[in-house]
């Protein structure tokens, strides 16, 4: 007893990572907010350059995604693995340079992606040098997670680390396969793909980073923060394991929906398409274990606004899971690409699902990393859930029927065959969805001001003898 409590996990990386992620959070969501704000007045670039709106568009996605995801996931991975594997994190100090390699990473991507500097690849635009530490990084996660892994002193793997443990090995596959480039100078390179080839790869690395970066990591979140808040084993355990085999085997096929009537294959578009539809199956299988895992505690979703922020994020992931699929059919796809259904469809699997997950796990994490037997305020948490789900809903919704105008206006034909609108005209009714989603932005960022107060009151009232958690002794020594 005496040995064991003397030993206790590495929850230090965990805060530092947790705390960054509102950090991150709130500064992504603000530049989503302002480029919202930009394509309802140009004029807010002020014709400055690292303000223009082709520049902070990928500083928004990097932000929220690397930055603010990557954040969350590091934090619960690292909470989730020394937990359900009772051993403290692997590798010394690695885990402390995993903390500091990802900060200097968003920074370099904050200092390049203004001034311009970029491979000119969605979600990939970071130039190579950084591409370099990305993988060093990625290489020190791996070593620390799968050492911990290994130096279990349970027999057991906990599922939520199946999912974990695949979002690393993909990302670090996927992030090597889409970035090899000749460097010509320091911030200047050239990719090694080209054309219909080169399409093809970035968009089975752009699907799959949404597939495992934004879906397995966080579904390893929610297989552990869902019954943890809830106080119940999850619904089923066979089918999280179903789920999880079913999840990867199909995501990696998918990827061509993005390029359905291009210069690829036609196979290879429809192919895509059959995949995607067959994905509605594992994703509602995995969302229908988290909401299930309620049953017989329902009672929680009234007075607990944590679990409503991890329901609700189920729920959004299983819409945003059916629309998906429904727009790689071909025929769907021919209205829905090019218009702001995409973006609809975007926000409603990142604010709805991956935001309101990665909430719901802060939430329960914070008090436990700060030694506080809850959070400061309850209510506020109840705030940000209402502050929160209406601006989602404001944004989804908007960019909906926004989408779906759009794509019916540009096809529109007269009798003499000529077009019923020009582009301008639909530019010109899409301006009040525009302010929609911006008040709809508004309300999501003002939620994150809400959610950095209660977090700062809880991290006054911390108790540093309490922020150190005794590993439990092996329970077959
Ligand atoms: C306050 C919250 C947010 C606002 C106001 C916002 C706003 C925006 C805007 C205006 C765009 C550009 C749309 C266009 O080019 O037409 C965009 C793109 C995007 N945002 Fe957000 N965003 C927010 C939160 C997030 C979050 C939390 C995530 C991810 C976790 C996210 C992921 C993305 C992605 C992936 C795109 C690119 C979509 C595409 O290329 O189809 N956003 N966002
Ligand atoms: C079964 C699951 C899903 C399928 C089959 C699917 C399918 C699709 C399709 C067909 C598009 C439009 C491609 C185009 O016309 O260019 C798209 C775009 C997108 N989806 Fe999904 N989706 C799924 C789930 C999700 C989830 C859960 C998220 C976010 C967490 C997400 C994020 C995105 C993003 C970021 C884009 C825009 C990519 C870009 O053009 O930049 N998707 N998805």
């Amino acid at each position: 007893m005496a040995n064991a409590s003397a030993e206790t996990y590495n929850d230090r990386v965990v805060r530092q990572f947790a705390v960054m992620s509102l950090v991150w959070g709130i500064v992504g969501m603000a530049v989503g907010v302002f480029i919202a704000a930009q394509l309802i007045w140009p004029a807010l670039n002020f014709d400055i350059p690292w303000l223009s709106y082709g520049r902070l568009r990928p500083l928004h996605t990097n932000a929220v995604i690397f930055a603010f995801g990557g954040s969350v996931l590091f934090a619960t991975s690292y909470w989730v693995v020394q937990r359900t594997c009772h051993v403290r994190l692997f590798g010394g100090p690695l885990a402390e340079f995993t903390f500091w390699g990802w900060q200097l990473v968003i920074l370099l991507a904050a200092i390049t992606l203004p001034l311009g500097i970029t491979q000119g690849k969605e979600y990939a635009e970071l130039e190579w040098f950084i591409d370099l530490l990305i993988a060093v990084v990625w290489v020190a996660y791996a070593i620390v997670f799968f050492g911990t892994l290994a130096t279990r002193r349970v027999p057991h793997i906990y599922v939520a680390n199946w999912f974990y443990a695949a979002f690393i090995i993909t990302i670090a596959l996927l992030h090597i396969v889409n970035n090899i480039a000749i460097p010509v100078s320091l911030t200047k390179s050239y990719q090694v793909w080209s054309g219909a080839v080169d399409a093809m790869v970035q968009w089975w690395y752009g699907h799959n980073a949404v597939g495992f970066f934004l879906t397995a990591g966080f579904l390893g979140l929610m297989y552990y923060f869902v019954p943890k808040q809830v106080g119940r084993p999850i619904y089923s355990y066979r089918l999280s394991i179903v789920h999880f085999w079913a999840l990867i085997a199909v995501y990696m096929w998918a990827g061509p929906h993005h390029l359905q009537y291009t210069a690829l294959p036609d196979w290879a578009q429809s192919l895509g398409m059959v995949f995607s539809l067959i994905l509605i199956a594992p994703s509602w299988g995995g969302a229908i274990n988290g909401i299930m895992t309620l049953s017989g505690a329902w009672h929680k979703l009234r007075t607990d606004p944590i679990v409503k922020f991890m329901i609700v994020g189920l729920s959004f992931y299983m819409m945003s899971t059916f629309e998906g699929p429904m727009m790689s059919i071909k025929t769907v796809n021919a209205l829905s690409h090019y218009t702001d259904w995409t973006i609809g469809h975007v926000h409603s699997g990142a604010l709805g699902w991956v935001a309101m997950i990665s909430l719901g796990g802060l939430y329960v994490l914070y008090p436990r990393l700060f030694g506080t037997p809850g959070m400061y305020s309850t209510r506020l948490i109840e705030w940000h859930f209402w502050v929160h789900t209406i601006g989602v809903l404001l944004y989804a919704a908007s960019m909906w029927i926004a989408g779906v105008m759009q794509g019916l206006m540009w096809r529109a034909t007269n009798p003499d065959g000529t077009l019923t609108y020009s582009f301008i005209e639909s530019l010109v009714a899409t301006y009040p969805y525009y302010l929609l989603r911006l008040l709809g932005g508004i309300l999501v960022v003002a939620g994150m001001g809400i959610m950095a107060y209660n977090v700062w009151q809880t991290w006054l009232a911390r108790a540093p003898e309490r922020m150190r958690h005794a590993i439990p002794a092996p329970a077959y020594a």
